[in-house]
């Protein structure tokens, strides 16, 4: 069996504990797509797994492999996908703890897309999780054409591709949370938690909606109560809401930007998440293999 390099985690612990790991290459089952990362992006979710704060329903297997977000090559494909397609993929690490901090992945057909021409590599991989949650967020709100969506925080990859995908929607979107006082909104999303979810959360009128992708800040009965008739969602991204697809050819139009910050090595897993926790990166992280 041939191997690959991939940076793992053999013990949850601090940056240092990403390592450089052989793993074996796994054969592409019927429906599946073998691909060659040409890189993968580095999200806030992939610090929590690493120290271990993540929530997997399974039991962890170790070494672990983080990463949620791909793009690459085709190596073993299907009629869908044939060798050479240039792709994105989405691990859906928290079902499959397959990681994207590798030279190669497996997905089965439904967690890949062909990928934009228009993007790098690196803006391609910046596309799936950001832009799956953004989607999912977008159908919690349910808000139709002309109706006021209030983002608390536009920079931020998911928080920026909300705003594109609703601005191309007809939806009239503000990213200044400023206080109650200001101007009632049909809807809020929180991409931030604490007081700036708050402050978002007292702009929505009454009746209104309200959700959150930061589960960390929710708080059931408590600090968004349901008292003025907004009943506020949760948000987890799901891949069966959002539409890879339908990501590639937007950013394909030019619909949906990513931002990148910076590229690094694969074998500087470690920096990156180092880099991220320090803050103010204005843009993605992305590992190239
Ligand atoms: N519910 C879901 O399914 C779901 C899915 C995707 C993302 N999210 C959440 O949405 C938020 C934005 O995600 P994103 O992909 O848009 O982020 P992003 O644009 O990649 O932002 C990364 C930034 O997050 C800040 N950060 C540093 N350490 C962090 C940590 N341990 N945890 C979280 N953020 C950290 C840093 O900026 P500053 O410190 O300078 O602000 C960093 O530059 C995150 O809280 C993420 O966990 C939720």
């Amino acid at each position: 069996m041939t191997t690959m390099n991939a940076m793992a985690v053999h013990e949850f612990g601090p940056a240092e504990n990403l390592i450089p790991t052989k793993l074996d290459l796994r054969d592409p089952a019927p429906g599946e797509v073998l691909i060659r990362i040409r890189a993968a992006a580095v999200n806030p979710a992939d610090i929590g797994m690493r120290e271990g704060r993540y929530a997997w329903p399974d039991p962890v297997r170790m070494p672990l492999v983080p990463g949620y977000d791909l793009a690459g090559v085709v190596e073993a494909g299907t009629d869908a996908f044939p060798p050479g397609t240039a792709v994105i993929g989405y691990t859906a690490h928290s079902q499959t703890q397959i990681g994207a901090y590798a030279e190669y992945t497996t997905l089965p057909e439904r967690l890949v897309a062909t990928a934009p021409t228009k993007l790098d590599w690196a803006e391609a991989a910046a596309l799936p999780l950001a832009g799956l949650t953004a989607q999912t967020a977008l159908h919690h709100l349910a808000l139709a054409p002309g109706e006021t969506l209030l983002v608390n925080r536009p920079g931020s990859a998911v928080g920026g591709f909300v705003v594109e995908l609703a601005r191309s929607r007809g939806i009239e979107v503000l990213t200044d949370v400023g206080d109650a006082s200001g101007a009632a909104v049909d809807a809020a999303l929180d991409v931030t938690g604490g007081a700036t979810a708050l402050a978002a959360f007292a702009r929505v009128r009454d009746g209104g909606r309200y959700a959150t992708v930061v589960p960390e800040f929710w708080i059931p009965g408590g600090q968004f109560t349901p008292a003025r008739g907004i009943d506020p969602v949760t948000v987890f991204v799901n891949e069966a809401v959002g539409d890879l697809a339908e990501l590639s050819r937007l950013a394909e139009a030019g619909t949906l930007t990513p931002r990148i910050a910076e590229t690094l090595p694969l074998a500087s897993a470690a920096e990156a998440h180092r880099r991220m926790q320090r803050g103010g990166a204005l843009g993605k992280l992305v590992l190239l293999p």
